[in-house]
């Protein structure tokens, strides 16, 4: 086994040279490169409800579509990938890039397709539709949507209250791969050409005939009711995971894949009182907290959180989720990239194991940063 390297001065006027014509020795790169383990650019933060609402509002009062932009959306900026240009990526984790949308009453934003792709999950309101190729989906809060990519979409909203709804975009990873491709409509609506598809699922666990060859995200929508349910019906007859508490996935009904092939999403229920295992994953995953109180402790900060906050959990980061009602229940939605790292065959978990799985609490998260914890603990 090879010992320390001793760098002599000759190695390092040749790691000079070597440099400047763009060559670099992998000797003294492989440490840093060649890493033991993940090292996630993005950080563990979190987007209080409070302060998302105050600039959206702003945003409805002085963004209009007719000057210029086709989309009122603000993406949330993870600090640790600010520093790439342009905006960061519109990086939320290394391979999401989470956002909220306004869109105001009798508002109409126009047709686009992208090579991206994105789901919706809808924070507050109802009475919008995206038309999606040609068929038109209407949103209500609590409902999960899917926008697959390359398709034409718009959104209009017939309802009489302002909407607002989480995005998650893969665009990050598609700008990386460099792979991004945005053509706006030529004409300024779609025609609405097909049913809605949400009529072919009213049986539950059937499928039709014409799903037996699987298709992109044959439903556009499920509905909150649904999934309550099925968290329901877990929750009341099955114990909780130790880690998760009780989660579903939405799923693609023609193949019981993920819903959308790249961007992972759940719907989480967290018992009153519930004190989750911390555990890690390669996988990174954003939080929009539908309803509760808790905290999350990652990598030993505890994160307090409430109805409305957006969480990032990075990628090998231990973390651990509380509900510290002991008469409400807590419900997460996230997205994560897990179909990703699943496909490439590079997904890995780890639990925590000491302390019955609770990690040592060092400091509490504000937005002014870090404030360590004085007395020594668990969470
Ligand atoms: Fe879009
Ligand atoms: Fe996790």
């Amino acid at each position: 086994m090879p010992g320390p390297l001793r760098i002599t001065p000759e190695m390092a006027e040749f790691h000079a040279q070597v440099s400047a014509d763009f060559l670099e020795p992998l000797w003294l790169a492989a440490p840093e490169v060649m890493l033991r383990e993940p090292k996630s650019r993005p950080i563990p933060y979190l987007w209080p409800r409070t302060l998302i609402e105050k600039h959206l509002q702003r945003a409805g009062e002085i963004i209009h579509f007719h000057n210029g932009g086709d989309r009122r959306v603000l993406m949330l900026i993870n600090p640790g990938m600010r520093d790439l240009q342009p905006y960061g990526w519109g990086a939320t984790t290394q391979t999401l890039s989470v956002c909220v949308q306004l869109l105001l009453p009798g508002e109409e934003a126009p047709p686009h397709r992208h090579t991206q792709t994105a789901i919706r999950y809808i924070i507050r309101g109802r009475g919008a539709y995206s038309a999606v190729e040609g068929e038109r989906v209407y949103m209500a809060e609590g409902d999960y949507v899917i926008t697959p990519r390359g398709l034409w979409h718009e959104h209009a909203h017939e309802g009489s209250e302002p909407m607002m709804w989480m995005d998650c975009l893969d665009t990050p990873l598609i700008f990386y791969l460099h792979a991004t491709f945005f053509e706006p409509s030529p004409t300024p609506k779609q025609p609405i050409t097909r049913p809605p598809s949400v009529n072919k699922y009213l049986g539950g666990m059937v499928r039709p005939l014409s799903d037996h060859t699987p298709s992109l995200a044959p439903l556009p929508v499920y509905p909150f009711a649904g999934v309550e349910a099925a968290l329901r019906g877990l929750s009341e007859h099955y114990p909780p995971d130790p880690v998760e508490g009780y989660v579903v996935e939405y799923i693609n009904p023609s193949n019981g894949q993920s819903a959308n092939e790249k961007i992972g999403a759940w719907m989480q229920k967290l018992p009153p009182g519930f004190h989750g295992q911390a555990h890690r994953h390669v996988n990174s995953a954003v939080y929009q907290i539908k309803s509760g109180q808790g905290y999350t402790v990652i990598d030993g900060v505890r994160f307090d959180w409430q109805k409305g906050d957006f969480l990032v959990v990075p990628s090998w980061t231990y973390h651990e989720h509380v509900n510290t009602s002991t008469t409400e229940d807590a419900y997460l939605f996230s997205t994560n990239d897990i179909p990703i790292y699943e496909k490439l065959e590079l997904q890995r978990e780890e639990r925590w194991t000491e302390n019955g799985g609770r990690q040592t609490v060092t400091g509490v998260w504000t937005p002014a940063g870090v404030q360590p914890v004085q007395t020594v603990g668990h969470s």
